[in-house]
């Protein structure tokens, strides 16, 4: 098919996605907004056959209803203008991939396997495909696992996670996420034969373990073992190449991974410079940043080289700070060392330095450019770091992915070892990344849904604060805070007893603690009223409604939560 090189975008949008992850609901809405006709891939089977893709599978077998499917694929593929949205297996196959490229803007709805249950379960008219089963949670995740790879392709990425009483408005997002991409983009694709390869490619090359999508940024969050040998590939991968890097890194860290770095910068001709702060949260201030942007200054660093923020979450919020501020803005990569930065801190944007007043008081939202995840460097991480930053992941779990804290409770005595399994580890890593990187794209600038994040936090940083950072590490407070988050809700009726013996027997297995013995009640009490988590005086807290299922409640009773904290300090 020949098509115009550049000029005006083609009209047509591709929708893919698991079944159930909102295909058709986005795709009226987008296809209304337009004013393009919906052509939907799995309606046009039936019409063609006179039986739905579900009857033919069942009747004729899988394979029988691919090939039909990929007859309507390639017919649908050929009409312009139109919003395609097709059924969830249709990517896998590389002849779909390729027609569907051809003209076609392919935007990958996105949304955790349970919260697409949910949506299948809650929605009566959706015909559940036989390929689902009996166990429609479990089968979904299998075929996220499987298609996922392939997904990855597409040109954008749409996360659909939302409240599930903010459907409209997760839609609503979702077009406008879309529709902004396919304008600024969508010219371009025709011409990239490149895209049309790799789409057609019968095994495409492993994509990144996530990507966070703000709508105005995009970038892809790596994990795996050997990464920082790969750094050169990478910033090439993400258009960082040709540039000077400015590497930033603690005395510990530095130690121990200096010189893998240096090497992969060295092996791919990256020219650059160093500077290494103590080792600690101490670093995180305003005077290191001046030295920083002092050493930045005498090294001439130009607006479009490069900050690489190489060690814990203190390197990554100094350094991101750094970045955010230096010349109004450089581009930053994140190579998180810690388990904690791996998971939380690296992802998201979020930077800042301490002032003498409070923790994170001075920042800004910059994200990186990449965050890097390399899971070899975890073995030299001290084991009390290691453990801690498993409270994050297992947060991630019981927030947003039940699926998640069944791999966690079956194997919590390997991950939480002295020699885990590093593929293990490595994928839960990934997974919990990923979670992660949903919530922030759904939610950059922490107005709503990322808010769900800070289970366990109100109680946790009160415990961090009232102890003076000096007892409790951050993911050892959040364990605590996330049982009094637990029984809150149990209280409040919103799930029983079960499930905070669940969530209480994952954090022991864990080595994490339950209660915080001797600290003092009000003490915690006065520090959570200072926290920034109130609201016009109403502490607000993250409750659980059920495994994998958060809501943010300012309804909580001073009584309940003194009573609470009350419990967990007399141990
Ligand atoms: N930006 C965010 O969204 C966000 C989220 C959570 C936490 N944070 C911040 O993160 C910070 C805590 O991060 P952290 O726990 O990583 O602390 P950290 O950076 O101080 O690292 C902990 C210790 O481990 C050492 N270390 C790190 N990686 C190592 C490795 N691979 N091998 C050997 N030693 C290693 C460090 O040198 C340090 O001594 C806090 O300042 C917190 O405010 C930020
Ligand atoms: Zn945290």
């Amino acid at each position: 098919m020949t098509q115009p090189a550049t000029g005006a975008p083609v009209q047509q949008i591709v929708l893919v996605g698991l079944s159930g992850v909102g295909k058709s609901s986005v795709g009226k809405a987008l296809a209304a907004r337009l004013g393009w006709p919906l052509v939907d891939t799995d309606d046009l089977v039936t019409a063609r056959e006179g039986k739905s893709p579900a009857d033919l599978i069942v009747e004729q077998g899988e394979p029988a209803f691919r090939e039909i499917e990929q007859r309507v694929i390639a017919e649908a593929a050929k009409q312009v203008p139109a919003v395609i949205a097709t059924g969830g297996g249709a990517f896998q196959r590389a002849a779909n991939r390729r027609s569907l490229g051809e003209r076609g803007f392919i935007c990958y709805l996105d949304a955790p396997a349970t919260e697409v249950a949910r949506r299948l379960r809650a929605n009566p008219d959706v015909l559940v495909s036989p390929l689902l089963g009996q166990d429609i949670e479990a089968r979904l995740e299998e075929l996220d696992r499987e298609r996922r790879p392939f997904y990855q392709h597409a040109d954008l990425w749409v996360p659909v996670q939302g409240a599930p009483d903010e459907e409209a408005q997760t839609v609503e997002a979702a077009v406008a996420r879309i529709i902004h991409a396919w304008t600024a983009e969508a010219a371009a694709l025709p011409g990239n034969t490149r895209r049309l390869d790799r789409l057609g490619a019968d095994q495409p090359a492993r994509g990144p373990a996530a990507v966070v999508d703000t709508g105005d940024q995009r970038y892809p969050i790596w994990v795996g073992s050997g990464e920082l040998r790969r750094l050169g590939d990478r910033l090439r991968q993400v258009g960082l190449d040709g540039r000077r890097v400015f590497l930033i890194s603690d005395s510990h860290v530095i130690e121990q991974h200096g010189r893998t770095v240096a090497e992969a910068l060295d092996a791919a001709g990256i020219p650059g410079a160093s500077y290494v702060i103590p080792a600690g949260e101490q670093s995180k201030t305003q005077r290191i940043a001046a030295e920083l942007y002092a050493w930045l200054a005498a090294e001439k660093a130009e607006r479009r080289d490069v900050i690489v923020a190489l060690g814990g979450g203190v390197v990554g919020d100094l350094a991101g700070y750094v970045a955010a501020t230096y010349l109004r803005g450089m581009p930053v990569v994140q190579l998180p060392t810690s388990m904690l930065a791996m998971n939380d801190a690296a992802i998201g944007g979020k930077v800042a330095v301490d002032l003498p007043q409070g923790k994170n008081l001075v920042g800004a939202f910059h994200q990186p450019t990449a965050v890097i995840s390399d899971i070899d460097v975890l073995r030299t991480l001290p084991r009390r770091s290691y453990v801690e930053g498993f409270a994050e992941v297992i947060k991630h779990a019981l927030i947003l992915d039940p699926a998640l804290l069944k791999t966690l409770e079956e194997n919590a005595a390997n991950l939480s070892s002295g020699g885990p399994d590093w593929d293990l580890v490595a994928e839960v890593v990934a997974r919990s990344s990923r979670l992660k990187a949903l919530v922030v794209s759904s939610d950059p600038k922490e107005q709503g849904l990322r808010a769900i994040l800070n289970y366990g936090h109100t109680i946790g940083h009160g415990i961090e604060q009232a102890t003076g950072y000096r007892d409790y590490m951050h993911g050892e407070a959040v364990s605590v805070g996330m049982m009094g988050a637990a029984k809150i809700s149990q209280a409040m009726g919103l799930i029983d007893q079960s499930v905070v013996d669940r969530q209480a027997d994952l954090l022991r297995s864990f080595g994490l603690p339950l209660v915080a013995p001797d600290v003092n009640t009000t003490v915690i009490m006065d520090a959570m009223t200072r926290d920034k988590k109130v609201e016009q005086g109403r502490l607000r807290f993250v409750l659980l409604q059920g495994v994998g299922h958060a809501i943010v409640r300012g309804d909580v009773s001073g009584e309940l939560v003194s009573r609470t904290v009350a419990s967990l300090v007399r141990g």
